[in-house]
């Protein structure tokens, strides 16, 4: 029996991780739905592949259950368009699943699908990419120092460029706008909600919410009911984001948003191995105990009683996506995942970062302290 099914392996990431799952010793099926680069890649890499689409679920469960693996990982995004029919055909064919998406409907979606998991004895673990291992688990950490938080704020200093994958997921997600989880519910909110300053671990610098899939993993892990995510953006970004929200109608429209995913096209496949080898991100989190005052309103505003802060430095974004993405299905394979749902940080604790390479501990900023913090909060 081959070992893991990866789906989307001719992709920028994908091929990454495949040669990673590879040379650590894993049997792979190479699997994708465009023949001629599967065939390429079978040639390249020596190994078999299968070649499926996605629109037909007696398909993908007959795929999936010909290839006879023990996991699916799934690296074709956007994740919008094929998580579901292979979580669906997993769940058919008691296969475990694992993917790299970063979409916070994808990971609501894989949520909902917990019981028929459950029932299946079938491990769902979304999100095995460095958004949102690192933010998870730091989640995951904070909590453990500070259980009674009922607020968190996360964020990630990196600008760097992004794969034309990774371009086109965030314009099919671009009429959503912005999220956060408020008293225990994920809310819709304006991109560029709130901007703040941070110190993401070099200095402070302007900040702005975002929707990352952090958002929806942080609740889950930790259970805690306010969580808003932020990332580095200098000011110009901030009011392109905060124009986003008068342009999203136009930018969703299907013929504007099909041009722009096809310029997307002109961009550089991704991040050439150099930026990867020298890339780092920092990563912050911060767990508050929130007084009453403010009740209903934004939770970033609500006055801090007690506060706890952590840090985190990781190698480049994608070189952690493709070190996470084959470590956890390495501990899936060994049987260390429960059947249902499971976030990382859920799966594996905090320390699950820190098993990956370049990753040293986590930094904490004394220990939780009580008092006002110098909170620098905007509202837009
Ligand atoms: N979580 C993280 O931190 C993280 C990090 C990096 C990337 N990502 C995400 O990973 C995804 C892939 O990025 P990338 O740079 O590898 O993109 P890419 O080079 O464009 O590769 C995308 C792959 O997905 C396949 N695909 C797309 N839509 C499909 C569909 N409807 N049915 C079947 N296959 C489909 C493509 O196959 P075809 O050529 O046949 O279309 C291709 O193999 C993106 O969504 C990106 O946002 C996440």
């Amino acid at each position: 029996m081959s070992q893991v099914l990866v789906y989307g392996s001719y992709g920028f990431v994908g091929s990454l991780i495949a040669r990673e799952a590879i040379d650590r010793g894993l049997e792979v099926v190479l699997a994708g739905r465009d023949g001629d680069r599967l065939r390429q890649q079978v040639d390249d890499l020596d190994r078999p592949g299968r070649r499926f689409a996605l629109e037909d679920p007696d398909v993908v469960a007959e795929a999936i259950d010909g290839a006879d693996v023990d996991c699916v990982l799934n690296c074709a995004g956007p994740f919008s368009n094929t998580a579901d029919p292979l979580v669906e055909g997993c769940l058919r064919t008691n296969t475990d699943y694992v993917d790299i998406t970063g979409e916070i409907p994808v990971i609501e979606g894989i949520a909902d699908r917990d019981a028929a998991a459950i029932d299946a004895g079938v491990s769902l673990l979304p999100a095995v990419g460095f958004s949102v291992v690192a933010m998870d688990c730091l989640a995951a950490h904070l909590d453990r120092r500070l259980p009674e938080a009922d607020a968190l704020a996360l964020g990630a200093d990196s600008l760097r460029p992004p794969s034309i994958g990774t371009v086109r997921t965030v314009l099919e997600g671009a009429e959503d706008g912005g999220a956060v989880y408020r008293d225990g519910t994920l809310e819709r909110v304006p991109a560029a909600w709130r901007t703040r300053r941070i110190d993401f671990g070099r200095g402070t610098r302007p900040a702005v919410t975002m929707p990352t899939g952090d958002v929806s993993t942080a609740h889950y892990t930790t259970g805690v009911p306010d969580v808003t995510v932020y990332v580095l953006a200098p000011p110009p970004v901030t009011t392109a984001l905060k124009a986003h929200r008068y342009l999203a109608p136009i930018v969703a429209a299907t013929p504007v948003r099909e041009t722009l995913k096809q310029l997307a096209g002109y961009v550089r496949e991704g991040p050439g191995s150099w930026s990867r080898k020298r890339g780092s991100v920092y990563v912050w989190g911060e767990a508050r105990v929130d007084s009453e005052a403010g009740e209903g309103g934004d939770p970033d505003e609500k006055e801090p009683q007690t506060r706890a802060v952590s840090r985190l430095q990781t190698p480049d974004a994608y070189v952690v996506t493709v070190d996470a993405a084959v470590t956890a299905v390495e501990r899936v394979l060994e049987g260390d995942v429960d059947p249902g749902f499971r976030t990382p940080g859920g799966a594996f604790g905090p320390e699950f970062v820190l098993e990956l390479e370049g990753v040293d501990g986590f930094f904490d900023e004394s220990t939780p302290e009580s008092g006002t913090p110098p909170v620098d909060v905007c509202s837009p």
